[in-house]
Order: C-alpha cells, then structure tokens, then sequence
C-alpha cells in the first residue's frame, strides 16, 4: 500500500517547509518535493495543513484490565485518537500490573487487540518483590521502568493504595525506603533501562500533613500537605542515584519551580535525566479551583502561577523535553467525593494535543518545539526513535495533520474515555488534530476514526551497556 501525502508542510524540529511524503508498507519510503508525481494507491490531501511527525502521549493509566469501572484501553486509545495522538506509552498499573516479562507480552496481547493506536508499555517496580524481573522487562521492551514512589500498593492485587495511613502490613506493600529506591535504580541502570518515579518523598508528604490540625479541607490545604519541597527532595535523590548509576532517570508530571531547578542542576551535573511536563499544570494553576472544584485534585497538585511560568520556562530552555497527558481516570462518583476522600488523578488523553496546539497558536510554543516535545524528543528518551517520532525514511510512516488554525470548544460529553469528563470542559481554544496517519493508513478525520481500531505495539531498545 502506497499512501501519498500532499500540500502540506512538513515539521519537524530542525524546521517547518513544504514537503509531500511517501509512505510504503507502514513506512516512510521517501520525502518528495511538494508536487512531485509518484505513484501511490491513495492520497492524502494536506494542503493549508501542518505535517507534524505522529504526535505521542507517554503517560496514560487505561487501567485495563482489573479497574475497568474507571476507563478501558479501548476507550483510552479511541480518545488518543480521536485528539490526535497516534502512539501512548500505557503505565503498568493495571490488575495485574506488567511486573514480569510474561506479563509484558501478555498485556501487549490484550492490548493489542483492542488499541485504536499504537503504543508502548512501561513496567513496573514493586520494591524488593520483583528486583530480579525488573531486567527482563527492559528486555521485553518497556519504555521504562516506573515506580509509584510515595504510594503504597494491595499486597494481593498489587493496586495503588491512595490512603495507607491506617493500614496493615498484611494489606499493603509498603513504598520502599531510599535504600529500596537506589537498588531499583541500579538493576535498571545494569539493564540499559530507564528508570521513572512518582516523584513525591513519602516521608515529607507525611510530615507536612501532621502539620494540618484538621487534615485536608480546602485545596490549601491540599498544598500544604503535598509540597512542592516533597517532589524535590524525591527528584534529588533519585536523580543523585542516576548520575551514579548511569542509568536514564525520567520525571513524570514536574510540578514546581524548585523541581525544575534541581532537574536543571543534575543535568547540568551530567546526569541523564529527563522530564515531562503535564497540560494540567502548565494550563491550569490553583486558582482554577473556584470554576473546577475539587475534581481538579491530581498528584502531585497543581499549584501556583509562578510554578506554572517555571514550567514554561523549562519547556523553552529544555530542561523539560516532553508534554504528557498523565490521564488517570476515576469514576464521575469516586470524583464527586469531597477533596480529601476522592482519589487523586484527572482525564486527559484525549484534550492533551488541542490544548498544546492552542498554545503554538498563541505563539508560546513554536510548531518546530511541538514536534519536539509531542514527538522526536519522546521517542528519543524512551528509545522507540528507530519506528516512532522521526521523519525519515525506514521509520513508521506515522504523521498528525494539524490545522493551526481551527477553532475548538471542549464538549466533555463528546470525549471517547469511558466517563467522559474533563477539567477542561468549555475550553475553547485554536489548533486541532483534523487527520492522522498510522504505519501508512489514514486513521482519523476530523476526530472520527477510520476503520477498524489497528494500534500494535512498539518495544523501547535498552541501551547497550558496556
Ligand atoms: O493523581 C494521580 N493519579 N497521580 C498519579 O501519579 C497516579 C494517578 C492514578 O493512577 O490515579
Ligand atoms: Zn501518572
């Protein structure tokens, strides 16, 4: 199958100029100059369109299987979709969580048919209970290793455990100490994978809520109780362990303005570290709360406009090279529950791309620096850049057509997540995904897919270590 994609200009992150593309068998077979006849089965027409390289989410909890009250991957994958993401990097938390390697290629499997894009799996690290899988994961082809740092886990089913204050060692797998942490980090490093944490210090996080007389009431206090200083103190060490080690150390979701400083430090340091800024924090501050309520509750919090510019800032200086959704759903009850009963974590897989595009078109992130951090930049941390999130030929002829232009209100109710709910609802912005193209198949039009869901799997290569 040859699809022809034409008028449109390409970007990338060395640039933005005019380009048709050939795609052949799933692949990028040649850039073309724009108008130059080839033959093709079918094309494309991108003309007044951005050619952006297929744009990558790497941070979604679908939470399939074992919690499928909250979302589904089928559903998760339909969002990514239809917002205009043509790969997601799936986070192990699910039941099972991906804790082994059989349970890696078991959950490509269920995933697999099912996933209207293509995607990658993260393992996970539960502490000194799997040390020893933690290598043949890498193997497999994780993108990365993650560790819920600061969360306890069921010791049988092995799911989060948002509030452990109370409970029993029967019951919960407690979070491991620092010590646990720099062994996790060093059989990841020996592995050539990558290491990624919830960066909270479970320890700080404690000592600043006994501070609270009358516990978490108002967002404030939810402040309070999660510190910016709790995600720094964890950052540092685990970001200490990684210039150690060697091994690539990945921040998910940085919030604060500290933490962007010391993430700043340690690569400045040397260290290879990494990390992602989420579309909450850098859209949203506390003083949304007012209009969202307490919905709006995700760890770790979002907080202050001046964390936020911080953010902006490290997006500008690349300090932080990618933007994630770190879609988290819960049930529309569980989220109705007041602040400090409800669990933490937010829809976002599908509102990810509109609100990073509305941004470029406001002139706060130029497009080269959206393909950069939707795209080349992901792929490269996580080592999938040999298929996903370069433009060149051999690579999956993966692309999302954007107009850069197009006007969007977000409509809740229209999103493809199971409870189809958002923070964002009533947003209204420009820049929209209109059409995308996986492994060389038109995908989606105008937020619509075409065709049957087809999303494989792509593995992560470890890094050769000597
Ligand atoms: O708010 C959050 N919810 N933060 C996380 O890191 C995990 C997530 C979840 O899985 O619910
Ligand atoms: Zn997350």
């Amino acid at each position: 199958m040859r699809l022809h994609i034409t008028g449109g200009t390409l970007v990338t992150g060395a640039g933005a100029a005019p380009a048709d593309l050939l795609c052949e068998d799933g692949r990028i077979a040649a850039l073309l100059e724009p108008g130059q006849a080839v033959a093709a089965d079918e094309r494309l027409d991108a003309s007044g369109l951005l050619v952006f390289p297929g744009f990558i989410d790497p941070h979604v909890h679908s939470r399939d299987p074992g919690i499928t009250e909250k979302e589904t991957f089928a559903n998760s994958t339909a969002g990514a979709l239809a917002g205009g993401l043509t790969t997601i990097f799936e986070m192990p938390n699910a039941v099972p969580p991906v804790t082994d390697a059989a349970l890696f290629e078991r959950r490509a499997r269920e995933h697999g048919a099912v996933a209207s894009v293509d995607f990658g799996l993260w393992g996970q690290a539960l502490g000194e209970e799997n040390l020893d899988d933690l290598g043949g994961i890498v193997e497999a082809g994780a993108v990365g290793i993650k560790l819920f740092w600061g969360y306890a886990l069921d010791r049988a089913t092995k799911r989060l455990v948002y509030t452990y204050a109370d409970a029993s060692p029967d019951e919960v797998i407690q979070p491991p100490k620092v010590g646990g942490v720099y062994a996790i980090v060093q059989r990841v490093a020996a592995a050539g994978g990558l290491f990624s944490a919830h960066c909270e210090e479970r320890g700080v996080l404690a000592a600043a809520e006994a501070t609270l007389p009358h516990g978490i009431v108002s967002y404030a206090d939810l402040l309070t109780a999660r510190p910016a200083i709790a995600e720094v103190a964890a950052v540092t060490a685990a970001g200490e362990f990684s210039l150690d080690s060697g091994c690539r150390f990945h921040v998910v979701h940085v919030s604060a303005r500290r933490t962007v400083a010391a993430i700043a430090a340690l690569q400045a340091a040397g260290a290879k570290i990494t990390a992602e800024a989420c579309a909450h924090y850098l859209v949203l501050t506390d003083a949304d709360v007012e209009r969202v309520g307490p919905a709006m509750k995700v760890y770790p919090p979002i907080r202050t406009a001046d964390d936020q510019a911080a953010l902006w800032d490290g997006l500008a200086d690349g300090t932080l090279g990618t933007i994630a959704s770190d879609h988290a759903p819960h049930a529309p009850a569980e989220k109705a529950k007041p602040l400090a009963e409800q669990p933490a974590g937010i829809h976002g897989v599908e509102t990810l791309v509109p609100l990073v595009l509305d941004a470029m078109h406001r002139g706060r992130l130029r497009p080269e620096q959206v393909a950069r951090l939707l795209s080349e930049q992901t792929a490269a941390t996580f080592r999938v850049d040999h298929r996903k999130g370069r433009v060149r030929v051999g690579n999956d002829a993966d692309f999302t057509l954007v107009d850069p232009a197009r006007p969007w209100t977000i409509e809740q109710t229209k999103l493809h997540t199971l409870h189809p709910t958002s923070i964002f609802d009533g947003f209204s912005g420009h820049g929209a995904a209109v059409a995308s193209v996986i492994r060389g198949e038109l995908a989606m039009r105008d937020g619509e897919p075409v065709g049957a869901p087809r999303g494989a799997l792509v593995r992560a290569l470890p890094e050769e270590r000597g």
